[in-house]
């Protein structure tokens, strides 16, 4: 039986659910249009995960050479193994010259070219003549601290547009009408210990991705993919959670996020035989191949007996080579980074470093409007009214199999100001909510109040780390059959497990213990249906590499695995078809072809 619990209620137009760069452009973007917005976040909005992007927002600004959307684009669906959505791609290349344009005229105190103009380096995988020409400099930094600076920019746009805040409020579940519309959100007031029932005319889920389903991740701790869980327990789906991006330079032991901009500005990989072994598997591209295949090539050396270290099982990026007054202008944050996490001088030594899980491209399906999508047999691109998702917690999809470098700082930026272009549409200021129909946030309490009074023997740290565990070993860089139908039966065991789940804290004041074994039940769900849609997909593409099938199989798989998990954690699959349309003639689709670097 539920305890009954203190509700304060809450009516605006948009209510906002995470504030990392996504969620305060959506946020600021609705209050700019005159819509009554609240943005819940569980973190200071400076302290979200977006503060950690280095390297920097892909535009084709054509600062430092030749460039275009057109050649950004192809860059994204050739990255993206041809599963990404070419009209959300066509809208993200194109939109993002004046979406840096505009976070420079917010402020965004980006480095500079000798000209005075944006300062872009190379990143993986980008380039130019639609793949034939030299590599494109297109990822617009601040010296390696991109994120930081946008994030922080984007906040005080938010406070200078009044949308209004709700700090440390942990969102718990949405709330669903009987026929399937969002009427808002259930959150919990850390401080206060009060819940709220936030009313919106659209929910935006910007609340990031489920990187710590992972035993070793650059994400937060916070990145418990919260959202993602929420649209599973409201019965919808989510879509390609199978690909999850292993970017190619965590720092060995410590998992932190080492910049593809090292290796933009010239640094470089080695083995143990001091070989630049990129120059191998990606003879063009080399150390700036997509990084999918640099992640894959270092797996492979590290195997084939030439990693680096005592235990032969890692790898070194150089730069020592690079002058050290560029490294201190460009590259600041990661020789400090270097220094505490590896006790490395990054002008002197190798940085040790390892593939380590970064990025989801899964999540909350949606189209290029940022409203969540549930599939039906007529149509596969039914909108769910009331519902948005933007940011790593959606997928539009524009990264497709395999993200490139800088695509997600623009991501967030972009798909957060269409979500606001969209609400603005959808909602009259000010108009009234209609009474409750269905739950009235009922669910979100029966969840709190059974995880708050839980008795069993199990811990949350526990188990956890099992779980995490068995995504590090079961869903890798390199993918069997077998590795992962063993990978289907642990994590089922782990979801099992919730039931025997036990905390000491029944307080609701920053009950830390709650809030983490909350985050556990969330991340349960995503490394289940991660799993299942990985041990499901039977071909290679992007980041999903299965060596029992190592080819990509457009007949068969070109297509987006939804998926739909029940309480009892039992999976159902059903599949949507990839977009091949652009939506202007200015771009022709990019018909499928064999990916090489
Ligand atoms: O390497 C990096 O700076 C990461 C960028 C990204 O994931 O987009």
């Amino acid at each position: 039986m539920t305890r009954s619990y203190e509700i304060i209620d809450h009516e605006f137009d948009v209510v906002v659910v995470g504030a990392g760069g996504a969620g305060l452009r959506a946020g600021f973007g609705c209050a700019e249009k005159g819509l009554k917005t609240a943005i819940l976040s569980k973190v200071f909005p400076t302290r979200s995960h977006t503060v950690a992007a280095q390297g920097g927002i892909a535009a084709a600004l054509s600062n430092m050479g030749d460039d275009s959307w057109q050649y950004h684009m192809y860059d994204t669906v050739k990255g993206g193994d041809w599963l990404g959505d070419q009209d959300a791609i066509e809208y993200m290349c194109r939109e993002a010259i004046p979406a840096v344009i505009e976070l420079e005229h917010y402020g965004v105190p980006f480095s500079r070219n000798m000209a005075g103009k944006i300062y872009q380096r190379p990143f993986g995988g980008m380039t130019t003549e639609f793949g034939e020409g030299k590599p494109a400099q297109r990822t617009c930094a601040a010296a390696d601290r991109t994120g930081h600076a946008i994030l922080h920019t984007l906040y005080t746009q938010a406070l200078k547009h009044k949308a209004q805040f709700f700090i440390e409020y942990f969102a718990l579940d949405l709330i669903m009408s009987d026929d399937g519309v969002c009427l808002g959100v259930m959150a919990w007031d850390l401080d206060t210990g009060i819940l709220h029932r936030f009313r919106a005319h659209e929910t935006i889920l910007a609340t990031g991705g489920y990187g710590r389903t992972y035993f070793s991740c650059t994400s937060a701790h916070t990145c418990t993919g919260d959202g993602n869980a929420m649209v599973l327990r409201a019965g919808l789906p989510l879509q390609d959670m199978e690909f999850i991006q292993f970017h190619p330079t965590g720092i060995y032991g410590a998992g932190c996020l080492i910049t593809e901009g090292v290796r933009g500005e010239g640094g470089y990989l080695t083995n143990s035989e001091g070989e630049r072994f990129m120059e191998r598997y990606a003879p063009s591209a080399k150390d700036l191949a997509s990084r999918d295949v640099v992640s894959r090539s270092m797996t492979i050396e590290i195997r084939e007996g030439r990693g680096v270290g005592p235990e032969r099982d890692h790898i070194y990026l150089n730069l020592m080579h690079l002058e050290p007054e560029v490294i201190m202008e460009r590259l600041p944050g990661i020789a400090e980074s270097s220094r505490i996490f590896a006790g490395v001088d990054v002008t002197k030594e190798p940085i040790p470093v390892i593939p380590t899980a970064h990025y989801n491209m899964g999540g909350i399906p949606t189209n290029y409007q940022a409203q969540v999508i549930r599939p039906t047999k007529k149509d596969p691109n039914a909108i769910v009214p009331g519902l948005m998702a933007i940011g790593e917690a959606a997928c539009v999809s524009v990264h497709g199999a395999n993200r490139l470098g800088s695509n997600s700082l623009l991501d967030i930026v972009v798909f957060g100001r269409a979500a606001a272009i969209t609400a603005a549409k959808t909602v009259t200021a000010g108009e009234s909510h209609k009474p409750l129909s269905g739950d009235d946030g009922s669910k979100a309490i029966d969840r709190l109040d059974h995880y708050r009074y839980a008795k069993g023997g199990t811990s949350t740290s526990d188990l956890r780390l099992k779980m995490q565990k068995t995504m590090q070993e079961h869903a890798a860089v390199f993918r069997t059959g077998e590795v992962l139908e063993e990978g289907v039966t642990k994590i089922n065991k782990c979801f099992a497990e919730k039931v025997d789940l036990g905390i000491k804290d029944r307080s609701m004041i920053f009950n830390t213990d709650l809030v983490e074994v909350l985050e556990l039940d969330n991340l349960m769900s995503q490394a289940v249906v991660a799993m299942h849609s990985a041990a499901n997909r039977e071909e290679s593409r992007g980041a999903h590499a299965r060596e029992d099938f190592p080819d990509r199989d457009d007949k068969k798989w070109m297509k987006h695995t939804i998926v739909y998990i029940d309480d009892k954690g039992k999976t159902r699959f059903e599949y949507r078809p990839v977009s091949m349309k652009t939506l202007t003639d200015e771009v022709n689709p990019f018909p499928p072809k064999k990916r090489v670097y």
